[in-house]
């Protein structure tokens, strides 16, 4: 069988996880890389064992070898290379955000569609097996009708004034941080799973260090080293550590949403807690092979991944036996795996629906985005268009 051949640009934390997910596939050959300079290209291309290393995006997008394009590289150039990947004919996986708003988001669209390319936005937490059956216990109505979602992501990597990263510049990773960077995956799961819509917002933004330490010295080279005072300058920042965002949905539902980036002790915690008329349903991504089932009458039940226990839908995105537990990384692998066989199958000649998100859902994310933004800065609530 041929392997469908890859380039992934930007090789940061995520390129490689994209790497480490692709090559348990099995059917796809990662053929090259390319990053900001040619000796970090170099380098990573050696550490992961990549033949081809390409110092500019472009000339990996010139490399009539790869077929499929995954853009791993900060935010603000997620739509000028996933534009130029579709014009130079590539299938586009685009980390999220889509775009830095919501017109780059619609003309990706507009170009996927014209040029018949296959394109996704890797809102990968879909894929933890338990989220996948909990999208059908709804829809079977085994929840009743929803009542309401309440929720948080929460991390503490930016917890002290001296944590910094490309992310609190908005230059870079756009007019919202914390929204955009982790609740943009709350948001995407919540209607994943629910199937209903957020129909209008009402948020709240907090920025608790106004002014935080940027290091003058590169990260990789100072890491496990003391900083003194002169090796950082102050930066003004202008984007949310924390928000709290009240939410209506289009079935009638209410809801909220905290995410915070300055929680202490809290790693990388996506959590929600979706009320039914007849049940109850929870989750922690921190133990993401573990279903809370709440009721009112008889005992509260906790189902555990075991792909004996699950929809024939989400046992189709379970490698292990029950108690051999999967995480993160297997959420990449089973999303990659929906992607790259809709390209070989010719979903997208054929018409038929892809059963990953794509950028349409990454468009989603944006206006709802757009719209958390304009209800903090204006104190209302906005209806989503
Ligand atoms: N889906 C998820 O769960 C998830 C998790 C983490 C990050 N992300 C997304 O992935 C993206 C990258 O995040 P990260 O944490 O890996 O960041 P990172 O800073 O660790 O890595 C970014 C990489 O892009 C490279 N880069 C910068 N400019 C470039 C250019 N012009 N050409 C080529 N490469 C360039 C950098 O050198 C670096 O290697 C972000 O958009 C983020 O939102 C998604």
């Amino acid at each position: 069988m041929q392997k469908i051949k890859v380039g992934i640009i930007g090789t940061g934390f995520i390129g490689p996880a994209h790497v480490e997910a692709l090559r348990r596939l099995g059917f796809v050959d990662i053929v090259a890389l390319a990053d900001i300079n040619e000796e970090v290209a170099k380098q990573k291309a050696e550490l992961l064992n990549i033949e081809k290393y390409y110092g500019d995006y472009k000339s990996l997008l010139n490399d009539k070898e790869i077929e499929v394009v995954h853009v791993c590289t900060p935010n603000h150039l997620h739509y000028k290379i996933s534009k130029e990947a579709l014009l130079a004919g590539k299938h586009v996986v685009c980390e999220k955000p889509l775009a830095m708003n919501s017109f780059e988001g619609a003309e990706l669209i507009k170009i996927a569609k014209e040029k018949k390319l296959v394109n996704a936005v890797n809102f990968n937490l879909r894929f933890y097996p338990l989220m996948h059956h909990a999208r059908k216990i709804i829809e079977s109505g085994e929840l009743g009708k929803i009542f309401a979602v309440n929720g948080s992501y929460q991390q503490d990597w930016l917890f002290y004034e001296t944590d910094f990263n490309w992310r609190l510049q908005p230059e870079f990773s756009g007019d919202s941080r914390a929204v955009a960077d982790i609740g943009s995956h709350w948001l995407d799961l919540i209607e994943f799973v629910t199937s209903i819509n957020v129909s209008s917002v009402c948020a709240d933004f907090a920025t608790f260090h106004s002014v935080r330490k940027k290091p003058l010295k590169p990260v990789e080279t100072y890491s496990g080293k003391i900083l003194s005072p002169e090796d950082y300058e102050d930066i003004e920042i202008n984007t949310e550590d924390y928000a709290t965002v009240l939410l209506r949905f289009n079935n009638g539902a209410h809801g909220s949403m905290t995410v915070n980036q300055v929680a202490a002790g809290r790693k990388n915690r996506l959590y929600f807690e979706i009320y039914g008329s007849k049940k109850a349903i929870g989750w922690n991504s921190e133990r993401p092979n573990e279903l809370w089932i709440g009721k009112r009458d008889g005992n509260n039940e906790v189902l555990v991944k075991d792909p004996s226990l699950l929809s024939p839908y989400a046992r189709e995105i379970v490698s292990y036996p029950g108690g051999h537990n999967e995480g993160f990384p297997d959420t990449l692998k089973q999303m990659f795996a929906k992607f790259y066989k809709y390209i070989i199958r010719k979903g997208h000649i054929k018409g038929e629906p892809p059963e990953f998100p794509t950028f349409e859902d990454g468009y989603r994310e944006l206006l709802l985005c757009e719209a958390i933004v304009k209800s903090a800065k204006s104190n209302k609530w906005i209806e989503i268009e």
